[in-house]
């Protein structure tokens, strides 16, 4: 790769990740980027680092532009390894350069890395670091995502350098947004922005609305977002604020999606009159399969549809560990605006779908009960049950108010 001019003086410096399929759990099945931006001026700039296995490529890209030793501001919007990994490295290269980051990033850094303290600068929402031409506005983000973030706004530039948030998980030859649509197609990115936002900002969806009106009141004209991963927004850096806002205010679609999984088939079976049951009520009705379908894959489908039905074995009189892992990794993400079910089968005992409705309702879920549980196997009087109760579900979803 090779630096990509963004805007006059700024540069994006970063590195493509095309092998990373695991992002802690996350699955990533089509890679991601580190970005880091350079912004020359009398006093140069670098906005973070990168993840450490790809320093070499994103030094390579600052030194096509500048000396690094002749950096003066390291700028750290945020800690989180995929992006500090390379700290340390580039604080080698850069022995002149004062950083700038949040208390709260500021005691992350010193239990990570061993900094001299006087290089380290904290600074707060509405300083500004002037760096000749430009003047840089701080503003802090706190928990979008970590306690630590903030976004750096180059004022001049109208450019807001935007750490995680509007970013997307794509390795792609693409560096900003129009160029994607190009390439794949409006709908892979808007899909991109779901999958993200889903998987690591869903829990903050007030913060979020906050943040973009603070950000109004704070003056930033949103030109160009400039985010740590994915496309930088330059041609329609609207369609990134505007999914955020419809996604932090619960806005999904008339649908319902089942998310299950099956021991010796059974559940399986109950899957397809349940959907018919949905179906026939003129609702829209997917089902993913876990096991064969990374839970982070079913997340986003949860965060775009209205409804949940969720199916589950009993296992050990537990649910079955693959829905466990899911539905526990959904209720850390505190989804929000949904109605929800479960159904399941068990041989001697059953379990499951008690404990599933448990989890539900714990995440504040409206819920549609009792749920539909089969022993053994599925008979002609089950099957007609597990209809019913599809039916039931799919006219409760559509009484339901979001
Ligand atoms: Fe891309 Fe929160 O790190």
């Amino acid at each position: 790769m090779e630096p990509i001019k963004v805007k006059e003086d700024l540069y994006w410096v970063g590195a493509i990740d095309w092998g990373v399929r695991d992002f802690h759990g996350y699955v990533t099945r089509n890679g991601t980027t580190y970005n880091n931006y350079l912004l020359l001026d009398r006093d140069i700039t670098l906005f973070d680092s990168v993840h450490r296995d790809f320093f070499s490529y994103s030094i390579d890209n600052v030194r096509r532009i500048v000396e690094p030793n002749k950096i003066k501001n390291f700028v750290i919007n945020h800690i989180e390894p995929d992006h500090l990994g390379a700290f340390e490295a580039f604080l080698r290269e850069m022995p002149n350069c004062k950083i700038y980051i949040t208390e709260r990033g500021k005691k992350g850094l010193e239990r990570m890395f061993n900094v001299e303290p006087s290089r380290v600068k904290v600074v707060k929402t509405g300083e500004i670091l002037n760096t000749g031409i430009y003047n840089l506005l701080f503003i802090e983000t706190p928990m979008l995502h970590w306690p630590d973030s903030m976004v750096t706004y180059v004022k001049e530039l109208r450019t807001l350098i935007s750490q995680d948030i509007f970013g997307i998980h794509f390795a792609s030859t693409c560096r900003f947004d129009d160029e994607f649509v190009e390439t794949y197609s409006s709908f892979e990115l808007e899909d991109a922005v779901y999958d993200y936002y889903a998987n690591i900002l869903m829990p903050f969806g007030n913060l979020i609305k906050a943040k973009i009106e603070e950000l109004g009141k704070l003056g930033v004209d949103l030109e160009v977002i400039a985010p740590d991963h994915g496309v930088v927004w330059r041609k329609d850096p609207k369609k990134a604020i505007n999914i955020y806002l419809d996604l932090a205010n619960c806005k999904s679609e008339m649908g319902a999606i089942i998310v299950y999984d099956t021991m010796w088939g059974t559940t399986e079976r109950m899957v397809f009159p349940i959907m018919r049951g949905i179906a026939d009520e003129g609702v829209r009705v997917k089902a993913i399969k876990l096991r064969s379908t990374p839970s982070s894959y079913a997340i986003k489908e949860v965060s775009k549809l209205r409804g949940l039905l969720v199916g589950t074995p009993t296992l050990n009189n537990s649910m079955f560990p693959s829905v466990a892992e899911f539905l526990h990794h959904l209720f850390g993400l505190k989804p929000k605006m949904k109605i929800a079910g479960a159904f399941g089968s068990y041989g001697w005992s059953g379990g499951a779908v008690k404990e599933a409705y448990e989890l539900l309702k714990k995440m504040g879920l409206e819920t549609v009960e009792p749920g539909v549980e089969v022993n053994y196997a599925l008979r002609d009087e089950d099957e007609k049950r597990c209809y019913d109760f599809g039916k039931n579900f799919a006219r409760k979803l559509k009484e339901f108010e979001v």
